[in-house]
């Protein structure tokens, strides 16, 4: 280990130099992000009322953040689990990927009983949906196309270009409603061609707040079985 760290300490200086000679000057500026974006518009307000809808973060009253009491008492299992701080293996932690399954697919769920499913255990949210799309891009022999709703989370759409696989949208929200768009949404789907990847939120669509009802998500799962897509679900509340 310690050999190793020696010999890249060169190399880590001869990059710092390459940058001041201008070898990373075409680097561009990433696109701003709108949500962000609210958060700096609330900061600059001054009415005493401003409320922050911008990043969907839990706040008490005083606007401060507010941490869930089920989040303090796992932080306290946490520490007074008193972990080893070793690797974990390379897909994770048994015991949390476990249960992991048991959340997405439910305790008795047919699926797990079968041992149908393969669980990896990411780095956060984005890191799964990072591994999820390099493994489609590699691995999914049918299509490099995911469909993802209109609009979606700003994020998914670079994760799965970056990953080679190209994104493509269906209708998902009606402004004039402010609801779901089932009928915008139904056509669309059945002219996804068949064996593409299809890209949903389980719950608590972000940005717009807005969910199927289970009628919707049932006519939704016919026209995706008969079109005998992949589905890709994003479950990130
Ligand atoms: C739909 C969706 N997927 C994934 C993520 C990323 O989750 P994480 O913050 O754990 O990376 C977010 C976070 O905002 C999200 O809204």
């Amino acid at each position: 280990m310690l050999s190793r760290q020696v010999s890249t300490l060169p190399k880590t200086i001869a990059a710092g130099v390459r940058q001041s000679s201008g070898w990373f000057n075409n680097v561009t500026m990433g696109p701003p992000d709108a949500i962000l974006g609210v958060t700096e518009a609330f900061k600059r307000d001054n009415n005493p009322k401003k409320i922050n809808l911008g990043v969907g973060a839990y706040r008490d009253d005083q606007g401060k953040p507010f941490v869930l009491p089920s989040v303090r008492s796992a932080e306290e299992q946490i520490i007074s689990s008193k972990m080893d701080h070793e690797y974990a293996g390379i897909i994770g932690l048994p015991e949390f990927t476990a249960n992991a399954t048991k959340l997405a697919f439910g305790e008795d769920s047919p699926i797990i009983k079968a041992k149908r499913n393969a669980t990896v255990q990411s780095i956060s949210g984005t890191g799964a949906l990072r591994i999820g799309s390099e493994f489609l891009s590699k691995w999914y022999p049918n299509s490099k196309v995911v469909y993802q709703p209109s609009p979606t989370w700003g994020n998914h759409v670079p994760i799965f270009k970056f990953a080679g696989v190209d994104v493509k949208n269906y209708r998902y929200y009606d402004k004039g409603t402010c609801g779901f768009d089932e009928k915008g949404c139904l056509e669309d789907l059945a002219k996804i061609p068949e064996k593409s990847i299809i890209l949903l939120h389980a719950c608590a669509h972000n940005p717009t707040g807005v969910d199927p009802t289970p009628e919707q998500w049932m006519k939704m799962a016919e026209v995706i079985k008969k079109r005998n897509l992949y589905v890709f679900f994003d479950m990130a509340y």
